[in-house]
């Protein structure tokens, strides 16, 4: 199957939705697949812009891996505003425009041989989540795959069924926790960090993404730091508002760096000096 080699990055392309699904009482999945019958191409912890016609256009991640043979591709959307809840009322059929991919992405080639922990706070599990289905279809060519989810209630868990699979895998490692429990949860309670102390790496042989509310980063940070994992092993995404998505209109820099296109993907070590970052 073909990309498309006369995407342009200012035109949005059409591109269908295929089915929708409720994650959590603001979060759904949208199916979506370009129009013309050609490949996304993205790669883990791109985001694509999508537009909603006569509404406007807002950055999303890609929270699906990226397979040879399916044009169809799954964005996990939160509602918060005009776009986000214009997507929300789409019903399958419906299209919207889209522009991309962009951004930085996982080294996924570098992650190879390695163990992987993964540390996803909130939404972050979404772009996480389309490089651990990568690393999944492509189980052999990985070391261990640690998953460490957080999230602030029960409620405003996503992914759940699939997550409670993952668990059942003897080739994944994965822990749980919520900041706020209810009346059912018998899981794990207390924040993310939490977890580090449960998980028994070997620093030499651990590779670090992690994608979470910006409160989360400095704390987590600081936990694999405990770990003695070196920060060149660390790699973070962080969202900023986007305006373009190419570089154009500097909406979302960070002390001078344009976190679209270098970024949302960081190696910690090349942004921890920087003021504005963390
Ligand atoms: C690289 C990247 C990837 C993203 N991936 C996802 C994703 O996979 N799923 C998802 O649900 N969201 C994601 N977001 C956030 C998403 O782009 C915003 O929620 C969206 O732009 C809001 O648009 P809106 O028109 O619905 O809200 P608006 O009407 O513009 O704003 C509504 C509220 O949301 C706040 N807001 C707007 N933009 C952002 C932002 N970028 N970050 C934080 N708060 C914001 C505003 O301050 C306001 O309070 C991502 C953002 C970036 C930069
Ligand atoms: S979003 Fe315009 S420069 Fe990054």
């Amino acid at each position: 199957m073909k990309l498309d080699p006369k995407r342009s990055s200012y035109l949005p392309t059409p591109a269908t939705l295929k089915r929708k699904e409720k994650l959590s009482e603001h979060v759904s999945l949208f199916v979506f697949e370009p129009d013309n019958g050609t490949l996304l191409g993205h790669k883990p912890g791109q985001f694509i812009m999508v537009s909603v016609y006569g509404v406007g256009e807002a950055p999303f991640s890609v929270s699906s891996a990226p397979v040879p043979d399916s044009k169809q591709f799954e964005l996990a959307i939160r509602r918060t505003g005009t776009v986000t809840n214009a997507i929300h009322e789409l019903e399958p059929g419906d299209r919207i425009g889209i522009r991309g991919p962009y951004g930085t992405f996982f080294p996924v080639q570098e992650f190879m041989g390695k163990d992987t922990l993964f540390i996803a706070g909130g939404l972050g599990y979404i772009p996480l989540r389309s490089l651990l289905h990568y690393q999944l279809r492509h189980r052999d060519e990985f070391g261990r795959i640690i998953v460490l989810v957080g999230t602030r209630n029960p409620r405003e868990r996503i992914f759940t069924d699939q997550i409670m699979e993952l668990g059942k895998r003897p080739d994944v490692e994965i822990l749980e926790t919520v900041d706020q429990p209810d009346q059912c949860w018998e899981g794990h309670c207390g924040v993310i960090t939490t977890l580090l102390p449960k998980v028994d790496i070997n620093p030499e042989n651990t590779y670090v993404a992690m994608v979470g509310p910006p409160v989360m980063y400095r704390f987590v940070l600081s936990g694999c730091e405990d770990k003695c994992i070196p920060q060149d092993r660390i790699y973070v995404s962080l969202e900023r508002r986007m305006k373009c998505g190419v570089g154009k209109c500097g909406h979302c820099q960070i002390n001078g760096l344009n976190s679209c296109i270098e970024g949302p993907v960081f190696r910690y070590d090349r942004i921890a000096p920087l003021k504005e970052a963390l």
